[in-house]
């Protein structure tokens, strides 16, 4: 088969389209043959060498798919060859084929169309795990994503506003925080020209937001404690801000606050199939009742999967970057 590999660490020019063997599937797995993957953070991070796959998993970019299951491994029960799927992956999504554990099988909802359901495994398992799973949000409550234009973000302003939150996000231009009104946004924050801790506290009822879903790390720490309410959850899944902060505790301790953080790819295979798991059963119904729907900014050939780290590195874009397979 065909993958994208990374010879040497590098800029986009570094990933190249190659012929690699073919994986197989082991115990517990499935072949899919890929029909798409999506862009996300990690790969950039892993295509400039600061983010090596797991021991044991696929070498190759790519941390989610949709395709049809080709074979079953050993002891796969409740899928089929030739099921329409997308799954959450370890890595190897930028190929024609991939070995996946069935754990991380989700079916093609009804209504979305095979190739764009490679925009949700990543999306509603990070943000249904750290909003639902670990912050508890509530019906409601306020909740403030940052970047709410991302990916991430999209997927998670539809998800709160499902639920009855009111929903806060901040992004860096007006086209695009008007596309997160669209969404269901109740709170518009530019944070290129506003303070985020004060327009949340100017536009709360408890002065502060229940759950944060954080990209920024370092960068935000402090203010993102700031901008909770009292006995409020900040949920951190990004370091796009930097991987090292100083947190004030006594502001923590007044809020009486929380913070996680967390990252899906290196979790054991049982606490990503739940994550899995609970996704299908809560999020999966929104989405073939209509109420959720994936974002997709626009499609790329897998083969020219640099231009999509590309326009992931220019930030033009609104929502997932797709690469689909000819
Ligand atoms: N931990 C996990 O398991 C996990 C899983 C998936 C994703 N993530 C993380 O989640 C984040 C979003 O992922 P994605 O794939 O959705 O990425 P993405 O589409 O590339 O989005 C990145 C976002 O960061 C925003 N941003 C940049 N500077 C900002 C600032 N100063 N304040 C607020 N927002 C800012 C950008 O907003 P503008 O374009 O408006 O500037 C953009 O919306 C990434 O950090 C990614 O690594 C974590």
């Amino acid at each position: 088969m065909y993958a994208i590999t990374i010879p040497e660490p590098g800029g986009p020019e570094a990933l190249v389209w190659t012929e690699v063997p073919d994986p197989v599937p082991g115990e517990g797995e499935v072949l899919v043959e890929v029909v798409s993957s999506a862009v996300n953070r990690a790969d950039l991070l892993q295509r400039q060498g600061f983010y090596t796959p797991p021991p044991g998993s696929s070498p190759y970019p790519g941390l989610e798919c949709a395709g049809r299951i080709t074979a079953l491994g050993p002891g796969v029960g409740g899928w089929s060859v030739g099921d329409e799927v997308c799954a959450l992956l370890v890595g190897g999504g930028y190929a024609e084929k991939v070995a996946v554990p069935a754990g991380q099988l989700l079916p093609v909802p009804k209504g979305v169309d095979l190739a764009k359901a490679a925009a949700l495994p990543e999306v509603t398992c990070t943000v249904w795990s750290n909003v639902f799973m670990i912050a508890h949000l509530s019906p409601g409550e306020t909740f403030l994503v940052h970047g709410g234009s991302s990916g991430i973000g999209t997927m998670a302003i539809q998800l709160a506003k499902a639920v009855g939150a009111k929903v806060a996000v901040t992004a860096g231009t007006k086209e695009k925080l008007d596309f997160c009104a669209d969404l269901g946004a109740d709170i518009l924050i530019n944070y290129r020209e506003q303070d985020f801790v004060e327009e949340i506290r100017e536009n709360t009822v408890g002065g502060g937001a229940d759950v944060i879903l954080d990209n920024m790390g370092a960068k935000y720490l402090n203010r993102n404690v700031d901008a909770l309410a009292v006995n409020g959850r900040l949920a951190i899944i990004g370091m796009q801000g930097g991987i090292q902060g100083e947190l004030n505790i006594a502001a923590l301790l007044g809020k009486r606050g929380a913070i996680t953080a967390t990252t899906l790819r290196a979790r054991p295979l049982a606490e990503k199939a739940a994550v899995v798991a609970a996704v299908r059963e809560h999020v999966w119904p929104l989405i073939e009742g209509g109420h959720v729907r994936p974002i997709v900014d626009q499609e790329l050939p897998m083969s020219e999967a640099a231009q999509g780290h590309r326009v992931l590195e220019e930030s033009g874009h609104i929502g997932k970057v797709l690469l689909t397979r000819a």
